[in-house]
């Protein structure tokens, strides 16, 4: 029997072949709602315009883990435990230290995690509440090891974590061996906020998956952290920042219209644009393009922010295609002295709260997640020895 092609194959069996799981609904979930014409996230019952004017990203942690916001001594609990909690074991600081200077942070950021498992929080009699330690213990290192790779790959010192401030406030103090401004600290937890939960996005399918094997958390948030790295997903932060800074290598001959056309007619993607959900601006992107425009001001950067918009404007014109959050999320991070490729880094930073609470939910009423796939392949093939073929 010959290789079957798609149209040959009974689709009776399969009915819903379904490339990419396009507007396949797999889940119930009350952490995140995206309408994608109207380009409305909720979390946890909180419009993203709600929560970016008023919330801590701590407060969006509670709310994620709990579907409520926290009353102040519980947030101030929350925020002790963090605390309390930002400490990553030695060997794990050892690897970080003598691994491969040239590795890609994601990369080490992933082994890192996975190391993790080997040195949960005390364990109780009950795994939900495991889960819940191991999750903001989770929160509480994974800045830790983006910090400390850093440091480490440039010949300096690991920064010992604070005991003190917030989840921002300490990154940027580990990461740059200063106390950062009021400034700083607000862009950064901002960022936070924005990129905490987001529906049934890659990674968060991902750590779905792992944990309804009955697998560990761990294992789940290593997994989220590989799916989050491609391009296509969180890794387009970094790409659109390496856009911007190969066109400004061209000095005098940067032309961020003529890149962007030239770009579409060799039908290349360009990153940061685009999204499988929202056909409309994304919300995350209005406060992020704000932001952008607000640093790129103080801190001189307008020609990048002028080219941002310019090729905005034309992938509007030419595509009809909007900017989604990893596009200005990446001028932003520049502005406030953030190497590339640590942007997607940090989403995973502030999405494993939206992570661990999809953990925690499938965990709560698990079903094996196992989907078929569509056979193209030959059958019964008649046997022939290796020293015939
Ligand atoms: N640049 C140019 N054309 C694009 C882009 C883009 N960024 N995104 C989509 N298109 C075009 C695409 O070429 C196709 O056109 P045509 O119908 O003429 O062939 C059409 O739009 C549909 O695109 P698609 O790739 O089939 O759509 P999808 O739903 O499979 O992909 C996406 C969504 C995010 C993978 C895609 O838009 C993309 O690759 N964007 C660039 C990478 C990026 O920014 N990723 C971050 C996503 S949001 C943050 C996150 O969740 O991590």
């Amino acid at each position: 029997m010959s290789k079957q092609n798609l149209q040959e194959i009974d689709t009776n069996e399969y009915p819903h072949l379904n490339r990419g799981l396009e507007g396949i609904v797999a889940f119930s979930t009350s952490k995140s709602s995206i309408d994608g014409q109207k380009g409305e996230l909720i979390y946890s019952g909180y419009n993203i315009d709600t929560l970016a004017e008023n919330a801590t990203f701590e407060e969006v942690c509670f709310l994620l883990w709990n579907d409520r916001l926290p009353d102040k001594s519980e947030l101030n609990h929350l925020k002790e435990r963090l605390i309390a909690e930002r400490n990553v074991p030695e060997p794990v600081l050892n690897y970080i230290k003598n691994t491969n200077k040239e590795a890609e942070p994601m990369a080490v950021l992933r082994t890192a995690t996975s190391m993790l498992a080997d040195f949960p929080p005390e364990k109780s009699n009950d795994q939900i509440s495991d889960f819940q330690n191991q999750a903001i213990a989770l929160t509480a290192q994974m800045p830790i090891i983006v910090a400390a790779f850093d440091r480490a790959r440039n010949g300096k010192s690991i920064v010992p974590p604070l005991d003190h401030g917030s989840t921002a406030f300490n990154f940027l103090y580990m990461l740059n061996g200063d106390e950062p401004g009021e400034q700083a600290e607000k862009v950064m937890d901002l960022c936070l906020i924005l990129h905490a939960e987001h529906g049934m996005n890659a990674s968060t399918f991902t750590a779905r998956t792992i944990c309804s094997t009955e697998s560990d958390i761990y294992s789940a948030i290593a997994g989220a952290i590989g799916a989050l790295k491609g391009p296509l997903h969180g890794g387009a932060n970094t790409a659109v920042m390496n856009m911007l800074l190969n066109l400004e290598r061209k000095g005098k001959d940067a032309d961020p219209v003529q890149f962007t056309l030239d770009k579409l007619e060799k039908k290349e993607k360009i990153m940061g644009f685009g999204h499988r959900v929202y056909k409309t601006f994304d919300p995350r992107a209005f406060h992020l393009r704000k932001m952008s425009k607000a640093l790129s001001e103080e801190t001189g950067y307008q020609t990048l922010n002028k080219w941002s918009e310019s090729i905005l404007k034309t992938m509007k014109d030419e595509k009809n295609i909007d900017p989604n959050v990893d596009f200005f999320s990446a001028t932003v991070y520049y502005s406030i002295g953030i190497k590339p490729d640590l942007y997607t880094c940090i989403f995973s930073m502030s999405r494993v709260s939206g992570w661990t609470a999809h953990f925690l939910e499938q965990a709560a009423n698990n079903r094996l997640i196992r989907p078929r796939a569509l056979y193209t392949g030959e059958k019964n093939l008649e046997w022939v020895p290796v020293d015939q073929r």
